[in-house]
């Protein structure tokens, strides 16, 4: 094994200053990220070294090279949260020992070493081994979409409707088919007319396009009928205050992105006062730390046969080999749909 890897690597650290949040787009990559080499990094206790095969680029890593996540960056090491391959190594601990050798999905722990980069370091709890016929494009992002979905699901009671916005999302995408599969009524919102027919064929039980004519009747008529008492809501901006002071009483804007970079406002603070209206945040790795072992085992064996069987597929719209991947970037994630990956290795 070689002693030395490639990656891309942060070039700041810490959390950034609050100005300066460019959203889900990066134009200049290389401001924030290199292409360089390191020492292969050596797993510790319950850790687990990866040869990586491919990595997810998801909004959250994206806000967090910018500096804008809820985990500090480290100067000089990997970017990247999630991925698949190969474990090659472990530390001391037994459930390292018996991954050895294994295929896996993972996440990269605080304590670990980055996916964008030939070898990724995590705690063994969180480097999934894969079930046979989970192809690479979906086990790459298994993770951080599927297990959101998922959790987030949970919030939801059954038969109950519930809004979504930034739904033409893979991540809303995933809770379209799964909504539907528990009998739960999705309100997708979106800002572009090609995804309705999508989420609609997927199981969206309604689909608004925020830029219709009619989008604003269309929602209070939706809202009327419905009756949601639940928004997730992935954007955080001035429309998003709208659709909650829209809804009714009870009402929780649950705010799990924040897709739009201006400020956000909340219209009539006695809403929270007189009708019992909340504002709240979700965050799965908050929902990680408090749900226990066995549920989690059974949310990840369900998101694996989600991809196993079809009902589930990660939509891939740009395969980056990393040597270019700082070039290709920003072309790639301007791709209105579709995920972009970085290619590692073939083996
Ligand atoms: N809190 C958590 O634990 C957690 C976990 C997973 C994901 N997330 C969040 O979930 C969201 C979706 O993730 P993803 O990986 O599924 O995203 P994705 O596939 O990359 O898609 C991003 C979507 O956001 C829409 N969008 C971007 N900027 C927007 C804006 N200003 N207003 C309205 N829509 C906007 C895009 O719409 P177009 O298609 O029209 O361009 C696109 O559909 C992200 O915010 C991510 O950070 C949070």
């Amino acid at each position: 094994m070689p002693t030395e890897m490639r990656g891309l690597l942060l070039r700041q650290g810490r959390i950034a200053d609050k100005e300066g949040f460019v959203g889900n787009q990066l134009d200049r990559p290389a401001d924030y990220l290199e292409l360089g080499s390191l020492p292969r990094p050596v797993p510790g206790p319950g850790q687990v070294l990866i040869k990586v095969r491919r990595a997810a680029i998801n909004p959250s890593d994206i806000a967090f090279v910018q500096g804008f996540y809820g985990q500090a960056r480290v100067q000089g090491q990997p970017a990247g949260f999630e991925g698949v391959g190969t474990v090659v190594e472990s530390g001391p601990g037994l459930m390292g020992r018996l991954l050895k050798g294994r295929d896996v999905a993972f996440y990269v722990t605080p304590d670990g070493s980055g996916a964008w980069a030939e070898y990724a370091v995590t705690q063994a709890a969180v480097a999934l081994p894969l079930k046979k016929g989970v192809p690479d494009r979906d086990a790459a992002g298994l993770i951080v979409n599927p297990v959101t979905a998922a959790a987030m699901l949970e919030l939801v009671g059954a038969g109950d409707a519930f809004v979504f916005s930034a739904a033409a999302s893979q991540l809303g995408k995933f809770v379209a088919g799964m909504a539907c599969d528990q009998g739960k009524k999705m309100i997708a919102l979106v800002r572009r007319e090609e995804p309705v027919k999508v989420l609609k064929a997927l199981g969206a039980a309604h689909v608004l396009n925020e830029t219709a004519p009619d989008y604003a009747e269309e929602l209070e008529r939706v809202l009327a009928t419905e009756k949601p008492m639940i928004f997730l809501d992935a954007v955080a901006g001035s429309e998003s205050a709208r659709v909650h002071k829209a809804m009714g009483d009870d009402a929780r804007w649950i705010i799990y992105g924040k897709l739009d970079t201006s400020p956000a406002e909340i219209l009539d603070p006695s809403e929270m006062i007189f009708r019992n209206k909340s504002v709240e945040g979700f965050w799965t790795t908050a929902w990680a730390s408090k749900t226990s072992f066995l549920r989690k085992l059974r949310v990840f064996g369900e998101v694996q046969n989600r991809f196993r069987d079809g009902r589930w597929t990660t939509h891939v719209s740009a395969e980056l080999p990393l040597e270019h991947a700082l070039e290709r970037l920003p072309q790639a994630l301007a791709q209105p749909d579709g995920k972009v990956q970085i290619l590692l290795s073939n083996d």
